[in-house]
C-alpha cells in the first residue's frame, strides 16, 4: 500500500520504517527541512537503537519530503504522528493534528483512511474527520481511524514489530479491512473496537503505568521508614499475574514525553466533564514530589550545597535516549546550582541536549570516575549501563563518598564493607 506519515518524531519515524519493512510504500512528511534532508541522506535524525539499521535495509521503499500535497495526494492511508504537547492548563494541544488535517483536506485526491497515531483526547478522532470533511478540496472519501501506539522510546523497534497488541478504532468494516491489510505480516493481535475506546485505551494504559509506579514509590518510601526493602516487596506482588512484575521498579519518578503529559491530560478531561480522577491527580502529585525525594536525602547531610562539587550522573529521563523531556535531572539539577553547588554531570547521551536547557555551574565530564573525582557527594539519576556497571572502590575517589542513588542500580550487598554512604530507594540505609 501507498502509505504517507505525517511527522518524523520517534513515533512518525519508527512507525514509517517498521511499515516499509513489512513491504509498504512509504512517504514520509515533515516541516522540518532540516531534518528531511538528513533523512533523504539516510541519515537517522533521533537516537534510537536499530532505527538506522532498519532505515538503510529498506530505503528503497522509503522517502522523505517536506512537500505535503505531493506526500497526501495520493495515499491509500495517511498517518498523523505529530506531537501532542501539553498546554498550560494540562490539556493537550491539538494545533499540530488539525494543521496536518487542514493540509490532507487540502490535498487528498482519492479515498484514503487517515490513521491517528498522535495521542488525542477522547473524542479528537471525530473532530478530526468532520473538520476534514467540511475542508476537503476534491470529491473524495475519507475516514479517520484511531491506531495510538505502544512504543517505548530506546526500544521503539522492537515494540513495534514485537508488541503485545494494535489497537485499532475504525467506525467501519472498510476501513478496519484496510488496517488489517496495513498490519499483515505483523504477528500481533489486533484489537478492533471504536475510535473513542481506541484513544481511551491508549490514555488509560499510559496513566495506568504512571499509576504503578507512582504507587511503588510511596510504597517505597514506607518501606525506608519501616525497614523492608522495596525490590522484594515488587518481587513478591509481581509473582501474582493479576500485578504483574512490570513497572514496578521505584525510582525517583517517571519522566519523559509521554506520562507526564498523559496523566495531565486524561485529569484535565475528566475534570472538565466534571469527573475528577483522583488515582490519576493522586499519581501526578506522587511523581513530583518523589523527584525531590535525593534532595531530602542530601540534607541529612549537608544543610546548604554551597560551595560543594556534586556529582550527577546520568541526565536523561530513562536510558536508552538522549531525551531529557520531564526528566528528574531538570527538577533536581537547578535546585543545586540554585544552592550554589558546582555540578558535575556525566551522561553517555544527554549532555548536549542539558547544555541547551540549564544554565550555571556545571562541569560536563567524559567519564563517571571523571565526575566522581573529589565529588563530595553523588547522585544517580539514570540507571545507564555505564553507570550501573561501576564498581564500589570507584566511589572511593569522591571526597566524601556518600551516594544517593535514586535508580537503585547497584546491590545492597556490593555497596557494604567499602568506605562509603550509599542511599537508595525504598531499601535499608
Ligand atoms: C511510555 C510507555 O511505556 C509506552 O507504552 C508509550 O507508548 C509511550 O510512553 C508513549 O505514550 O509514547 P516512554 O515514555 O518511552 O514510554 O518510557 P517508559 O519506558 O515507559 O518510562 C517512562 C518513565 O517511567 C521513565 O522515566 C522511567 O524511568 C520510569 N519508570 C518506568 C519507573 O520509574 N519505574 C518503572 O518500573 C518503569
Amino acid at each position: 500500500m501507498k502509505i504517507a506519515i505525517a511527522g518524523t518524531g520517534y513515533v512518525g519515524l519508527v512507525t514509517g520504517v517498521v511499515l516499509a519493512h513489512l513491504g509498504h510504500e512509504i512517504i514520509c512528511m515533515d516541516i522540518d527541512a532540516d531534518k528531511i534532508e538528513k533523512l533523504k541522506k539516510g541519515i537517522c535524525p533521533i537516537f534510537e537503537p536499530g532505527l538506522p539499521e532498519l532505515m538503510a535495509e529498506n530505503a528503497s521503499r522509503l522517502t522523505f519530503t517536506t512537500d505535503y500535497s505531493a506526500a497526501y495526494s495520493d495515499a491509500d492511508a495517511i498517518f498523523i504522528a505529530v506531537g501532542t504537547p501539553e498546554k498550560m492548563d494540562g490539556s493537550a494541544n491539538l494545533s499540530y493534528v488539525f494543521a496536518v488535517a487542514g493540509q490532507i483536506a487540502e490535498s487528498a485526491k482519492r479515498d484514503c483512511i487517515v490513521v491517528v497515531k498522535s495521542t488525542v483526547p477522547i473524542g479528537t478522532n471525530d473532530k478530526v474527520e468532520q473538520y476534514i470533511k467540511k475542508h476537503l478540496k476534491h470529491d473524495v472519501n475519507i475516514e479517520v481511524v484511531s491506531n495510538p501506539e505502544f512504543l517505548s522510546q530506546g526500544t521503539a523497534v522492537r515494540d513495534m514489530l514485537h508488541g503485545s497488541r494494535i489497537v485499532v478504532g475504525a467506525e467501519s468494516e472498510e476501513a478496519r479491512k484496510a488496517m488489517a491489510e496495513i498490519y499483515k505480516g505483523m504477528n500481533q493481535p489486533i484489537v478492533f473496537t471504536n475510535r473513542r475506546s481506541a484513544e481511551m485505551i491508549k490514555y488509560a494504559s499510559n496513566d495506568f503505568l504512571a499509576l504503578k509506579i507512582s504507587f511503588i514509590n510511596e510504597i517505597a518510601n514506607l518501606c525506608e521508614v519501616l525497614g523492608a526493602d522495596v525490590e522484594d516487596v515488587a518481587r513478591g506482588m509481581g509473582m501474582d499475574p493479576r500485578i504483574g512484575d512490570k513497572f514496578l521498579k521505584a525510582g525517583i519518578g517517571y519522566g519523559g514525553s509521554c506520562f507526564p503529559k498523559d496523566t495531565k491530560a486524561l485529569h484535565w478531561l475528566g475534570n472538565y466533564h466534571d469527573h475528577e480522577l483522583k488515582t490519576i491527580k493522586a499519581a501526578i502529585e506522587v511523581n513530583e514530589n518523589q523527584k525531590l525525594r535525593l534532595i531530602k536525602k542530601a540534607r541529612k547531610y549537608y544543610d546548604t550545597f554551597e560551595g560543594l562539587a556534586i556529582a550527577v550522573l546520568g541526565l536523561t529521563f530513562k536510558p536508552g535516549t538522549d531525551d531529557l523531556r520531564e526528566a528528574p535531572s531538570l527538577t533536581i539539577v537547578p535546585i543545586l546550582l540554585d544552592d550554589g553547588a558546582i555540578v558535575k554531570a556525566y551522561d553517555p547521551c544527554g549532555m548536549e541536549r542539558f547544555k541547551q536547557k540549564v544554565n550555571g555551574s556545571i562541569m560536563y565530564c567524559g567519564t563517571p570516575e571523571e565526575a566522581l573525582k573529589d565529588a563530595d557527594i553523588c547522585f544517580i539519576l539514570t540507571e545507564w549501563p555505564q553507570i550501573t556497571s561501576l564498581k564500589p572502590e570507584v566511589f572511593l575517589s569522591m571526597k566524601r563518598p556518600i551516594i544517593l542513588d535514586g535508580r537503585n542500580c547497584y546491590k545492597l550487598e556490593d555497596m557494604e564493607g567499602h568506605d562509603l554512604v550509599y542511599e537508595s530507594i525504598g531499601r535499608r540505609v
